[in-house]
């Protein structure tokens, strides 16, 4: 029977590559002011991925406390949002699965719309649990952004995973209905299946974004949502950490609300803290907006918070979720900080070489060095098969 209990994120925790290149040291090389990149796009560094590091390692470190918490009794669904999709056909959550020792009474399968396929996964997860409300699922969106090297796309890459448990009388965030919808036919990022770096018209898809923005804002407020200014603050997807205050101006004048530069400002700064020094990583940047504003400000309880998600190409959604008044109990701010502080810094030559040994393809075995500081690794491909293993304390790193 559907339930009349609130829905929504019971549990949201996330990690991030195990190393940082600073945008001081890319400036370096591309001869850019430092400048542009710290105020212009407002970006700090940006996470990379280690050799033995991808989507599936950083989700299922990312997953890991959350099943240790809650256990996996009740979990009947697991979503795993990427653009960054390591198989045409295996959803990349099977992986996760093995790797995290999930029971096998579930479903698993993969999303993808760009940076959009967490929301779609997560609103698909509340459906779910209204349904059946016993049951929860496990949301988990992970992805590397890599561009071009020597492109403008360059400076606003990164790789984090965000898992989230979706359920009923959840402890952090209610999701409320209605959703304002937008889906509009755009090329402004994309990637083709025999690429791993995305293609993109920069300056046209912060155009497209914004213009989701109004499309989101218009489609919600059609529906009866709450007028704007009932909102406290808007956590955006963030490609570079400037584009959420672009987007809140223009949301702000989008509905007829005033708002001067140190009020938008002050709402949005506390949902950059971790994009600024991670970089984007696509389906789970919104999702890292939301963790930065969670774990900063502890005077959110009962507070509705906005929520814009976009994916090039192009799917937006605008809605709200009410803070779960003691929320600041269940969250995981330190293991965040650690997940970052752990990082290793890395030069600008590391990381050219890095980019320049792509995983071989011709089906041979290939042993991976052990760099990453995470609890899962890629160990090596074999017969074109990715393997996968958990590693022991006591394993030297790279
Ligand atoms: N001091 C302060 N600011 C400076 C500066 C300096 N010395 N030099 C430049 N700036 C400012 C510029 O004025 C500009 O700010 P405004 O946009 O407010 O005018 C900002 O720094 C960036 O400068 P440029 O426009 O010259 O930068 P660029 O041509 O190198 O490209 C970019 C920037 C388009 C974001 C590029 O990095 C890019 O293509 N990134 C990938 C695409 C992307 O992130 N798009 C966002 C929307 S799409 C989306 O959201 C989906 C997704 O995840 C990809």
């Amino acid at each position: 029977m559907p339930t009349d209990r609130a829905v929504g994120i019971h549990d949201l925790s996330f990690r991030t590559g195990s190393l940082v290149l600073t945008h001081a040291e890319l400036s370096k090389h591309t001869g850019a002011s430092v400048a542009k990149y710290h105020k212009g796009i407002g970006q700090q560094a940006m996470s990379l991925p280690a050799a033995d590091e991808d989507i599936v390692t950083m989700a299922a470190d990312a997953a890991a406390p959350v099943i240790e918490r809650h256990g996996t009794d009740r979990i009947r669904t697991l979503l795993f949002a990427t653009e960054t999709s390591i198989d045409q056909s295996k959803a990349a959550g099977v992986y996760v699965h093995s790797l995290l020792g999930l029971p096998s009474h579930i479903r698993v399968v993969e999303l993808k719309q760009a940076c959009y396929g967490a929301t779609a996964a997560l609103q698909f997860a509340a459906a779910l649990v209204q349904r059946e409300p016993e049951q929860q699922v496990l949301v988990l969106a992970s992805d590397v952004a890599r561009y071009d090297l020597d492109s403008p796309g360059e400076a606003t890459q990164g790789a984090a995973a965000a898992a989230m448990l979706v359920s009923a009388d959840p402890s952090l965030v209610e999701i409320n209905t209605p959703s304002g919808l937008y889906t509009h036919d755009v090329m402004d990022f994309w990637r083709p299946n025999y690429r791993d770096t995305a293609l993109v018209d920069g300056k046209k898809s912060m155009v497209a974004y914004l213009a989701a923005v109004d499309g989101a804002r218009r489609d919600y407020q059609a529906r009866e949502g709450l007028p704007i200014e009932k909102i406290r603050t808007v956590c955006y997807h963030q490609p570079f950490t400037r584009m959420a205050f672009k987007a809140h101006r223009h949301l702000l004048d989008g509905a007829g609300v005033e708002a001067d530069t140190a009020a938008i400002d002050d709402a949005i700064a506390p949902t950059t803290r971790y994009n600024e020094i991670i970089g984007n990583s696509y389906t789970a940047s919104l999702y890292l907006a939301l963790a930065a504003l969670l774990d900063g400000d502890d005077e959110l309880d009962a507070a509705t918070l906005g929520f814009f998600s976009y994916g090039s190409g192009s799917v937006a959604e605008f809605f709200t979720g009410r803070v779960v008044p003691g929320y600041r109990a269940r969250l995981r701010t330190s293991a965040h900080l650690k997940a970052i502080s752990r990082r290793r810094p890395i030069d600008y030559n590391t990381y050219r070489r890095l980019r320049t040994h792509p995983l071989p393809d011709d089906g041979a075995q290939h042993r991976l060095p052990h760099q990453t500081s995470g609890s899962f690794r890629l160990s090596g491909i074999e017969d074109h098969q990715r393997v996968y293993e958990t590693v022991h304390a006591s394993a030297d790193i790279a």
